[in-house]
């Protein structure tokens, strides 16, 4: 039997079967190519979906990893000092609003710890009656139950309700609909700079400014989830700076630690200070091998000429996007290398062609198909996919 026979017989066998997969296995990946086991090369538009930002087989991640795992200190657990994990706390909160950082294991756990951080400072400061979490529509958190709750999507959320209480949802990029639901019970507001899941939808500077003076006005606090949309990938290192207002907390997750599983969730001293030991935790919270990832990651996307490559390419890409032409494509959207392209017909004929032309594509929602690269993706890449989109499209419009 073929390794690619093999591999998808023991899925189907073996695996809790929550993901559709196409029938390749993929084995290695070089810059921002991957390939499968009968060493097709595919041009990657999806990153691990916005997580490999260095792309695949970056030398420099691979030797701090490698470095490392030979001082054998794997984990310790938080218990204990490590130097790994304080300079990454510092070196974010130089970079950011942030006063501290705590470290978790994905995005989800991010958002979860983000609300309890929310909810105890309410506590310690005698409003402990402060329970509602006001998020917006089209907005993607998570999938435990916290993160959950706030990502109000009726096919994520109802095989699993009841919900945690508390969550209300108002509409995007609407302040006065967030002007009629943020109020004194508020404890919190979340909401995504650049939605990722929802359709690559972008907030406006408005909004963002509007919800920071309404939590200002409630003292509520404010979190942006740019797990997906943050470090670099909006061409800006943190996509809310545009609208120039900071957030009480930011979580991070995605492409943080290159690859390696992380969360992080950085804060203001006000809020960090309601936190005390006990509060919050997790096993592997600030692992040494990925926090040393995630120096070198951070390190590279701050370094001279990232950024203004991601902006570059970026813009580069959306002209591009433009120019195809199909009756079927309603917008094409986005900021940086995170763009979308809505369609009036449901994206999976696309990414399946893809598959076949030598691409890896994702959709996003119902009806966008969204590009999320590793950074380091060239124009040389842009001009292969918009070619191969055309003859994609081309063929379904041909069969309409
Ligand atoms: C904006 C945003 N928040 C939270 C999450 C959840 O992250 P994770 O899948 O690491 O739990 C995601 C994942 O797609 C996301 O895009």
């Amino acid at each position: 039997m073929s390794i690619t026979a093999d591999v998808i017989q023991k899925d189907k066998d073996y695996s809790v079967p929550v993901a559709a997969r196409p029938d390749f296995v993929l084995t290695r990946g070089e810059g921002v190519t991957v390939f499968d086991a009968a060493g097709k090369a595919y041009t990657d538009w999806v990153a691990g979906i916005a997580v490999n930002a260095l792309g695949y087989g970056d030398a420099e991640l691979q030797k701090a990893v490698a470095a490392q795992m030979d001082t054998g200190l794997i984990h310790v657990s938080g218990l204990y000092h490590t130097q790994p994990m304080v300079e990454l706390a510092q070196a974010l909160c130089d970079m950011s609003f942030a006063d501290k950082a705590y470290f978790c294991n994905s995005g989800a756990e991010a958002v979860e710890g983000a609300l309890k951080f929310a909810r105890k400072h309410a506590y310690v400061n005698e409003r402990a009656n402060k329970t509602k979490v006001v998020s917006f529509s089209d907005a993607f958190h998570g999938r435990t139950m916290g993160a959950l709750a706030v990502t109000p999507k009726a096919k994520y959320q109802t095989p699993f309700k009841p919900m945690v209480p508390g969550a209300v949802v108002g509409e995007f990029n609407n302040i006065q609909s967030a002007r009629e639901l943020i109020d004194a019970d508020t404890v919190a507001v979340i909401v995504e700079p650049i939605q990722g899941e929802g359709g690559i939808n972008v907030a406006s500077a408005e909004f963002m400014q509007a919800l920071r003076t309404l939590c200002d006005e409630h003292d509520a606090a404010l979190i942006f989830d740019e797990i997906q949309c943050g470090l670099g990938r909006s061409g800006d290192m943190w996509a809310h700076s545009i609208a120039g207002v900071s957030p009480d907390i930011m979580v991070l997750a995605k492409p943080l630690a290159g690859g390696l599983p992380i969360g992080a969730i950085l804060t203001t001293d006000a809020i960090a200070s309601a936190m005390s030991p006990g509060d919050h935790g997790s096993t592997f919270s600030g692992g040494a091998v990925v926090m040393q990832a995630a120096q070198v990651v951070i390190k590279r996307i701050a370094s001279e000429g990232f950024l203004e490559h991601v902006r570059e390419v970026g813009e580069y890409l959306l002209e591009r996007l433009a120019e195809l032409n199909s009756p079927h494509i309603v917008d094409v959207r986005g900021r940086g290398l995170m763009a979308g392209i809505e369609l009036d017909i449901a994206p999976g004929g696309i990414v399946q062609a893809g598959y076949e032309q030598g691409l890896l594509l994702v959709s996003s929602g119902t009806n966008v198909i969204r590009f999320v690269p590793p950074l380091i993706v060239q124009k040389a890449h842009v001009d292969e996919l918009v070619d191969k989109l055309t003859q994609i499209l081309e063929a379904i419009d041909d069969g309409d």
